[in-house]
């Protein structure tokens, strides 16, 4: 038996492709999986590009292991730096782009190439063992067609790519025989999902999701905010087993930062959908991310950053401080703010929505609700831990054998950004 590592960095589509690269290996009986680099014959990194930061940690990362392990890069970095990567570390067993994940037991079984980056449309048709848990991501769509000026996922995940909406129906239908109770739905823009041959929308396809049998809550991330239809806020609306939950990155609160990281939308479209959702969800949980240190963007863009986080009360926003990526529109614009200066507007908006996030979520205290359990706590075994129809996390004193039902808990306290509770 050969024993492989998955280390994963990066977002849920990055979590999602491990899990399968796992599921593939395990499905053949030739390979088992590990939980520490030590115990590992072949140590998988799943790579992620958006910023030179998580590049620098997993280029250190494969730096350890390179001498005594055989290493595969997989993922976003991978797709980045191609051959650049064996010129740094010639001693690499592997490199694979973001399409080729399928392969993986190929490649691990040994083939001549070191670099295996291959076109190929089918990448998600392959099935796999999942772990056993409640909760699961499937990937819906790979790839991104808005080139927001900073981003550099259409270069390494390429165009979008809808997965027929039959193969993702078939593969949550099994998650559901495994026990699974949720799904979350990921693509870099789950909203312009389209399946071609069956002219089926996102909408669509969360209405014929909503008609698995067994299946009990359904999430999806992420929304650009430009394609976020009335049609989308209505379907959420009407499906009990849809999550009120929306993340839509902002990025930033100034229209001509907007326009220069070619967002497509403005402030006040924006704020209008804003308005909508929040009209037609009561308690929606509204989450966003925010960029800050865009070429070009001065003190008073900024400012219209905080006003527009003050004025929207988001319940989380994901701040990032703005890193310039080869390649991309916005490397032509240079880098105009200087790091202590990203440092500072980074850190303002954090501390400013830890406030918010904190006012909103004491503003549960005393609620019931009917919340999810995914299983014992990781930290406190004699709880459980929820997750609530709006997206928060309620921790409760309860029994394993809850795993999977729909309970109902009362919100008690505050616990960091979770809640305390009790079954009722
Ligand atoms: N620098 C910093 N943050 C970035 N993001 C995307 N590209 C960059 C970049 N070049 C952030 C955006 C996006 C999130 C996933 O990562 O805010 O929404
Ligand atoms: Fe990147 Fe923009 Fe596509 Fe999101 S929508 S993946 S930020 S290009």
């Amino acid at each position: 038996m050969k024993k492989f590592f998955i280390r994963t960095f990066g977002c849920q589509m990055n979590e999602y492709d491990s899990e399968r690269m796992a599921g593939i290996l395990l499905k053949g009986k030739d390979y088992i999986q590990v939980d520490s680099e030590d115990k590992a014959d072949f140590i998988i990194v799943n790579t992620c590009s958006v910023r030179q930061h998580a590049e620098n940690r997993e280029l250190s990362y494969i730096g350890r292991y390179v001498k005594n392990k055989k290493v595969i890069v997989a993922g976003c970095m991978a797709q980045n730096l191609k051959e650049k990567l064996l010129n740094l570390f010639p001693d690499l067993y592997a490199v694979v782009g973001t399409s080729n994940f399928s392969s993986i037991a190929e490649i691990l079984d040994g083939q001549n190439e070191k670099i295996f980056i291959k076109e190929k449309k089918d990448i998600y048709s392959v099935e796999f063992e999942r772990k056993k848990k409640v909760d699961g991501y499937i990937t819906i769509m790979q790839g991104c067609n808005n080139f927001c000026s900073y981003c550099i996922v259409p270069y390494v995940r390429g165009r979008e790519v809808s997965r027929p909406y039959e193969e993702i129906v078939k593969e949550i239908e099994n998650m559901v025989k495994q026990g699974y109770r949720e799904v979350t739905l990921l693509g870099q823009n789950v909203n312009s999902y389209f399946d071609e041959k069956a002219k089926i929308n996102f909408p669509e396809l969360l209405k014929i999701v909503h008609k698995i049998d067994g299946l009990l809550r359904i999430k999806f991330m992420t929304s650009h905010p430009k394609d976020l239809t009335d049609e989308l806020i209505d379907t959420i609306k009407k499906g009990e087993k849809f999550v009120k939950h929306f993340h839509l990155p902002l990025q930033s609160g100034s229209d001509k930062i907007l326009q220069l990281m070619n967002r497509k939308y403005s402030i006040d479209e924006y704020l209008q959908k804003i308005e909508k959702i929040r009209k037609d969800i009561p308690a929606v949980n509204i989450s966003t991310d925010i960029l800050v240190g865009f070429p070009g963007e001065e003190e008073k863009d900024f400012l219209d950053t905080v006003d527009i986080l003050n004025k929207i009360r988001f319940d989380d926003a994901f701040s990032f401080k703005y890193s310039v990526r080869k390649g991309t529109q916005a490397e032509k614009y240079g880098d105009t703010v200087d790091e202590k200066e990203k440092l500072r507007r980074l850190n303002y908006v954090i501390e400013l929505q830890r406030k918010i996030s904190y006012d909103i979520n004491k503003s549960y205290i005393g609620f019931e609700t009917e919340s999810l359990v995914y299983g014992i706590s990781y930290k406190r075994k004699n709880e459980l831990k929820t997750g609530t129809i709006n997206n928060k996390k309620v921790f409760v004193r309860g029994e394993k054998d809850l795993t999977g039902k729909l309970v109902k808990v009362k919100i008690k306290q505050l616990r960091g950004d979770s809640f305390a509770g009790i079954l009722l």
